[in-house]
């Protein structure tokens, strides 16, 4: 049978008096009375609480509050989790793709339906998102993920050899990975967290999930659903446990196995450097070369050419830089701007809306922003903001923060002359935005200036109502950017659209969202049958 046909979730509004906004606020409040939740992990089947030292997710806001609880799961507890889902697989794998499908979807259903308020109530309170870039992360574009897999996967089984000579048949058949698949995830995205496990899920290979510290709750709520929905319960095991030596040591136990087949990954450039080196290390032990998928840093770009709207610009560098505090990995961090528009209205219409934006609790739904994720977090965005100083950087708008409660960075714009200062080339994942104005008749150096500031090359945009100069920046910055915006701004891929990745420093660009993501998952085998 064929999968229905897939469209992409409307985002719900949330406009004051409608249904789904009661549904939030009473989500909200309810979690809020009844955290902090006790998250245990969940091995061969079981909810596992162990005796280890207690971590917790606070609330970013609201930094006395802890949303949950969790004990730090111990290297002897995923060798536990490998074994049984090692154990899960030969069942898993053989199930009917429809079957395995059906579970997708229905948990897209329950997201879409049952969990809505409660899911992005989660994604709120304890990763710091504002009502709407909830909706557009752990409802729409979860559940896009869940859907459209489903549907890519069907048509990446249907990919076969179109030719069989007199007496043959050509097939070819996409099993799952010879072993497990360890998923590590990240805060900033509870769809990409769900689509780190439900891809390869998909496929039918089994996972060991350790989601990140500050996202544990969320995670833990998307495991739920998918068992809910069906999936059997030892395809996915969960791992929370806390950043540091814990984390260390049971990363070690996992890599070091002989069945380790693959990572999915989404993080720090760092990190994952690290994982591979810890990868290619191990490589003799293990039975297969394992795939290494991952999404990773970036110091995205905004060039505006003379030719640009200025308005439309400039709201865009605000929405790319400082939706949800500049924490997506695709958000804007550098901006150049051609210096007839900056000396025009360019520079008076950014900071005038910046000085609009308001910032403050993400259970009042009126803030634009809300906090960063972390104290690390907000000292690194201050400590960048010296360091540009330092360089020699004019601070335009924010430069400060406060703590007392949350984690609250201002929105923060820094004019630079020095287009290698820190703040233009180092990610720091918060709401910094440094630009940098170029003469109007070096358009095509800025472009060749864009590309090799960083190693990065994650997203980008260009504003621009001359077309052939969009085009000639479009050919100079081709390797810049995995997902390249014109007249649009830096964020916001939508699944089954703009296939979301980047190359370079910034990942293996093996693009979200799309079919090919999912070959990455699979270990096919041509088979030819001769009659
Ligand atoms: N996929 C997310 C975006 O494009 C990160 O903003």
């Amino acid at each position: 049978y064929k999968l229905p046909v897939v469209r992409n979730e409307p985002n719900l509004s949330y406009a004051p008096g409608s249904k789904e906004r009661q549904a939030l606020q009473d989500a909200i409040a309810e979690l809020e009375s009844a955290a902090p939740f006790d998250v245990p992990a969940f091995v061969g089947g079981k909810e596992v609480r162990l005796d280890t030292e207690r971590s917790s997710q606070p609330m970013p806001h609201n930094k006395k509050q802890d949303l949950c609880t969790f004990a730090a799961s111990t290297p002897d507890l995923a060798s536990e989790a490998i074994k049984h889902a090692l154990a899960a697989q030969p069942e898993w794998e053989s199930m009917p793709f429809n079957d395995r499908a059906a579970i997708f979807l229905r948990a897209a259903d329950l997201i879409s339906t049952k969990y809505r308020a409660k899911i992005c109530a989660a994604t709120m309170l304890g990763q710091g998102k504002n009502v709407w870039q909830a909706e557009i992360d752990a409802a729409a574009e979860l559940i896009d993920f869940f859907r459209f897999g489903a549907a890519q996967v069907e048509q990446l089984y249907t990919q076969q050899p179109t030719e069989n000579s007199s007496g043959t048949w050509n097939r070819v058949e996409y099993r799952p990975l010879e072993g497990f698949v360890f998923a590590v995830t990240p805060f900033n995205f509870t769809a990409i967290s769900g689509n780190l496990v439900g891809a390869p899920a998909l496929v039918g290979n089994v996972l060991v999930w350790k989601p990140s510290p500050m996202a544990t709750y969320s995670s833990w709520l998307v495991l739920q659903i998918l068992l809910e929905a069906g999936l059997p319960k030892n395809v996915i095991q969960f791992l929370p446990t806390p950043n540091g030596d814990a984390t260390i040591s049971l990363v070690d136990r996992v890599l070091d196995h002989r069945m380790f087949a693959g990572l999915h990954f989404t993080g720090s450039t760092h990190v994952f450097r690290h994982l591979w080196k810890k990868i290619g290390n191990n490589i003799d032990k293990y039975l297969s070369y394992p795939r290494v998928v991952g999404e990773t840093g970036g110091k995205n770009f905004q060039l505006v050419h003379p030719s640009a709207d200025v308005r439309a610009a400039a709201i865009g560098a605000i929405r790319g830089a400082f939706e949800y505090q500049g924490q997506k990995c695709s958000a804007l961090s550098r901006l150049y701007v051609a210096k007839s528009l900056w000396d025009g209205d360019f520079k008076e219409t950014l900071l005038s809306e910046v000085a609009k934006i308001s910032q403050g609790s993400v259970s009042e739904f009126q803030h634009f922003m809300g906090p960063v994720i972390s104290q690390a977090s907000y000292d690194k965005c201050l400590s960048y903001v010296e360091k540009a100083k330092q360089a020699g950087g004019e601070v335009l708008a924010g430069g400060s923060g406060d703590d007392s409660t949350g984690f609250f960075v201002q929105p923060t714009v820094i004019l630079t002359k020095d287009p290698l200062s820190p703040t233009m080339t180092d990610e720091i994942f918060g709401p910094v935005l440094t630009v940098y104005v170029y003469e109007d008749a070096k358009f095509e150096e800025t472009c060749s200036l864009i590309d090799t500031t960083t190693t990065y090359a994650l997203t980008g945009c260009i504003f621009s109502n001359d077309r052939a100069a969009t085009v000639k920046a479009t050919a100079l910055l081709r390797y810049s950017a995995g997902n390249y915006y014109i007249n649009d701004k830096s964020t916001g891929a939508v699944v089954g659209q703009q296939p979301f990745g980047g190359a370079r420093g910034s990942g293996t660009n093996d693009k979200a969202g799309s079919p090919s993501f999912f070959t990455r998952w699979a270990n096919p085998r041509s088979i030819k049958e001769t009659f």
